[in-house]
C-alpha cells in the first residue's frame, strides 16, 4: 500500500498524538519527536506536523519540522547569487523529517515532503522566502532529498536547498 489523501492526514503535533512506539532508525530523531518535539512548539522554535493514518488517528507514523532561517548568499551556486542582495536570504528550514520504519520506502517521506514545500509556498506569499533549507544527517537523507530536486549549500553545515517556485 502507498500512501495519499485518503489514507493519511498531516495535522500539526498536539497531547493527542502517541509518539512512545516511534523509530525511524535514528535514535537522535526517535528521542527528538519523544522528548523535545512538544517544547520546541511551546517556545515557538519550530512548528512540527505529524502524519497518521486515518483509520488509526493517535499513532505517528511520520514528522517534519518547519522553522524560519537564512542562508549567506555566497552559500548558494555562484548563478543565484549573482541575482540576490549581498544579505541573508530568507528562507524555511525542514530541520528534521522522519518516518516510522514500519512504512519505509512507500512514498510516506515524499508525502511530507511535498507537504512541507506546500506549507512552505503558502507562507511565503505572507513572509518573503526564496529558498527551502534542509538538514540531511546522512547520504540516504541526501538521496532522498536530491530526488526531489534539492541541491547542495557550499557552507561547512552540508545543507540542502531548493528555491521556493
Ligand atoms: C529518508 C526518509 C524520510 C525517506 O522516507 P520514505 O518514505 O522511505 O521515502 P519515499 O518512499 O518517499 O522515497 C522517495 C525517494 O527517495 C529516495 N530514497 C528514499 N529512501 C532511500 C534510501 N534508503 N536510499 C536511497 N534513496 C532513497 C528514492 O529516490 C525514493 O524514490 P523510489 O522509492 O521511487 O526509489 C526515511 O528513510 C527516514 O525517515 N529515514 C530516517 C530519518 C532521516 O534520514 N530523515 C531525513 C533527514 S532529517
Amino acid at each position: 500500500m502507498s500512501f495519499g489523501a485518503a489514507t493519511i492526514r498531516i495535522e500539526p503535533l498536539a497531547p493527542r498524538h502517541d509518539r512512545t512506539a516511534f523509530r525511524c532508525g535514528d535514535d537522535s530523531l526517535d528521542r527528538y519527536i519523544r522528548e523535545q518535539a512538544g517544547q520546541d512548539v511551546r517556545r515557538g522554535t519550530a512548528r512540527i506536523f505529524v502524519a497518521v493514518a486515518c483509520d488509526q488517528p493517535e499513532r505517528v507514523l511520520g514528522f517534519f519540522t518547519l522553522s524560519a532561517a537564512a542562508v549567506v548568499p555566497s552559500d548558494l551556486p555562484p548563478e543565484m547569487e549573482r541575482r540576490l542582495p549581498r544579505h541573508p536570504i530568507p528562507a524555511a528550514l525542514v530541520g528534521r523529517l522522519a518516518i516510522d520504519r514500519s512504512v519505509g520506502r512507500r512514498g510516506l517521506g515524499s508525502v511530507l515532503l511535498a507537504d512541507a514545500v506546500k506549507k512552505t509556498k503558502f507562507a511565503a506569499a505572507t513572509v518573503a522566502m526564496s529558498v527551502i533549507v534542509v538538514d540531511p544527517i546522512d547520504e540516504t537523507a541526501r538521496a532522498f532529498y536530491a530526488a526531489f530536486g534539492f541541491r547542495s549549500l557550499l557552507g561547512p553545515q552540508r545543507r540542502m536547498f531548493l528555491p521556493i517556485p
